[in-house]
């Protein structure tokens, strides 16, 4: 939802510094990519619709003059993606730019009174207000930094914006609220930036602001205030993350590079292990109900926690989106363990929430990207360990989410055996992601179809949800997910020759059912996918392909496993049908907005 970043050099060119980490957040958004720059008293503005390769070759980004700037990439919320509604905005003389990620509620009645003041819009969205705004406080006499104080007692919504002006040169001015906002601190080199892989190559050094902070970046330095307007000194976190994981290294897509480095992404999570136990004993035996919040793959995650939850704990476990949570957030109490799970730790459905339910749970945030607001708000944190992930399809998050699900199920449960089990895992993967070339062949089979079903039970019913999810995000092509028992009551009346079916059959209890199940769609003409065990000779027989797993990863395990093939079969599609799956249209990695 919009990638902003901001920069301030002591000695060096800012413009392919601040293209190079605005790159790095192209996975935030990707319909225009601007800069704006400032040297000699002139702000320098390039910007366009667009991806970043595109308007950089016609633009030329990188010869853009100054030391000082800001850079945004955007996804559109107010306006139509064009050059005009691009960012940075600029006042009308020319001597403010403000790049801004969010959405300004109030803007139409403060655009009004602009407009009854003179002020002339250029574009239709709702950030043009900012550098108005600014213009108008300054001329008031404030300096750049007590006027963006005042524009935060004007505007109303979720923002984080950072902006620059002529009058203070070698000074970038950002603010966050809900949107966020991580700043950067190197040698002779300051950044502010929606998201740490934006500015890894540069420096380790990170700092989170807090809303309503401004942080004032110099040549000579980082100043934080709080809301009150106090200096505050802020904690530095130093990221183990090296700059080359937020780079393809040598992958064709950051997508196909995320679903290759899951068995490592789940070995390091297992690492969290001891940390998670000291959560469960807090939590246990004072919880008599479970809700999971989340949206997206991370929903999926927490349909597998129910079933994990209920079938090991017998605790009763729910699980709602998060845009659905405020129906059912008066049935919470202090008994109730209210589990958030979210890769950003920034959607906004899910931080709303969390929000509510702060105020009469316990609530625990299960959540990679570290110093996000989930992580801030929550009463305990479980961090997942997959390292950056760029691709706006959810894959290493995912199972990363997974395996920390499981621990702590496992761990509330005292199943030793199950907890020997998941160290296995990884391995699990590794064998899978060896026969990808598999799913890659299997893949040219389905690169013309319209539409598909993945049907599962039980513990593979979330599979089928998340495999049809990513077909249909990465794909383009119609794939639903159903609870293979549920297929006969309405869905079956689509079945017939050109609709693949892709079976999720591990071994365990539902085994001969979901065989049933297959036998129905077959006998309706359905092209049949069986993903199923090494060795299991029905499977191979009833399926016109199949895709074979080591036998000891049955039902219980499957979440982890049988997803692996599904997201390869998607990504594989997706690049037969030559489409860009690292950047689905109409998609953002980070949902910002409610
Ligand atoms: C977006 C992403 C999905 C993700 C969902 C929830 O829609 O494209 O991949 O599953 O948001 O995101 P979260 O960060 O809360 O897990």
């Amino acid at each position: 939802m919009c990638g902003i970043v901001g920069c301030v050099l002591k000695n060096d060119k800012v413009a392919p510094i601040l293209l190079d980490s605005i790159s790095k957040l192209e996975y935030r958004g990707y319909d225009s990519i601007g800069l704006a720059t400032a040297c000699d008293g002139k702000i320098n503005l390039k910007k366009d619709a667009g991806k970043i390769d595109e308007v950089n070759s016609k633009l030329n980004f990188a010869e853009m003059p100054g030391n000082y700037g800001i850079a945004h990439v955007r996804w559109a919320t107010h306006g139509d993606p064009s050059k005009e509604n691009s960012h940075p905005h600029l006042n009308s003389a020319g001597t403010i730019a403000v790049v801004h990620n969010g959405i300004i509620e109030n803007y139409l009645a403060i655009k009004e009174d602009l407009i009854s003041e003179g002020y002339e819009f250029k574009s239709d969205t709702d950030t043009e207000v900012i550098p108005h705004l600014l213009d108008k406080f300054m001329k008031e006499g404030l300096d750049l930094e007590k006027a963006v104080r005042k524009v935060i007692g004007v505007i109303e919504g979720a923002y984080a914006l950072a902006a620059i002006c002529t009058d203070e040169p070698n000074k970038v001015v950002a603010t966050r609220k809900d949107s966020p906002l991580i700043v950067g601190i190197g040698e002779d080199e300051y950044f502010v930036a929606s998201d740490s892989p934006a500015i890894l190559k540069y420096t380790n050094n990170i700092a989170y602001l807090d809303k309503g902070d401004i942080v004032i970046l110099t040549e000579d330095g980082v100043t934080f205030k709080d809301e009150n307007d106090k200096v505050i000194k802020k904690e530095i976190d130093v990221l183990d993350w090296s700059p080359e994981m937020a780079e393809k290294e040598g992958y064709d897509h950051f997508m196909i590079k995320e679903i290759n480095e899951q068995d490592v992404a789940i070995r390091n999570t297992l690492g969290e292990k001891k940390k998670i136990k000291a959560i469960v004993d807090d939590v246990k035996g004072t919880i008599n109900r479970v809700v999971f919040v989340a949206c997206g793959t991370s929903y999926h995650a927490s349909l597998t926690g129910k079933y994990l939850i209920e079938s090991l704990v017998g605790i009763p476990t729910e699980v709602l989106l998060a845009s659905e949570f405020k129906y059912s957030a008066k049935a919470l109490n202090d008994q109730t363990l209210v589990i958030f799970i979210s890769q950003s730790g920034e959607t906004a459905d899910t931080l709303k929430a969390l929000d509510a339910a702060n105020e009469v749970s316990k609530t625990l945030a299960i959540v990679n990207v570290r110093g996000s607001s989930a992580t801030r708000r929550a009463d305990y944190v479980i961090q997942t360990q997959a390292g950056p992930e760029i691709g706006v399809a959810a894959t290493k998050t995912y199972v990363s989410q997974l395996i920390a699900i499981y621990l702590f199920s496992a761990l509330l449960a005292d199943d030793e055996e199950l907890l020997k089990r998941l160290e296995k895992v990884p391995d699990y993967i590794d064998e899978v992601l060896k026969k990808q070339g598999i799913i890659r062949e299997i893949s040219h089979l389905y690169k013309r179809d319209k539409d598909a079903f993945f049907i599962g039970r039980g513990f593979s019913y979330p599979i089928a949800l998340e495999g049809a999810l990513k077909l249909k995000e990465i794909s383009y092509i119609h794939a639903e997910g159903y609870a293979a028992g549920e297929l006969k009551h309405g869905p079956i009346a689509l079945i017939d020759e050109h609709i693949p079916v892709v079976v999720v059959a591990p071994p365990g209890e539902d085994y001969k059912k979901i065989m049933s199940n297959l036998q129905e769609v077959k006998a309706r003409g359905a092209d049949i996918l069986g993903i199923g065990a090494k060795g299991d000779k029905d499977l191979i027989d009833e399926s016109d392909n199949v895709f074979l797993i080591n036998p000891e990863v049955d039902d219980i395990l499957a979440p982890l496993v049988y997803i692996v093939p599904l997201q390869l079969l998607s990504y594989h599609v997706s690049v037969i049908r030559k489409l860009d799956p690292d950047k689905p249209k109409n998609l953002a990695k980070c949902v910002t907005v409610e």
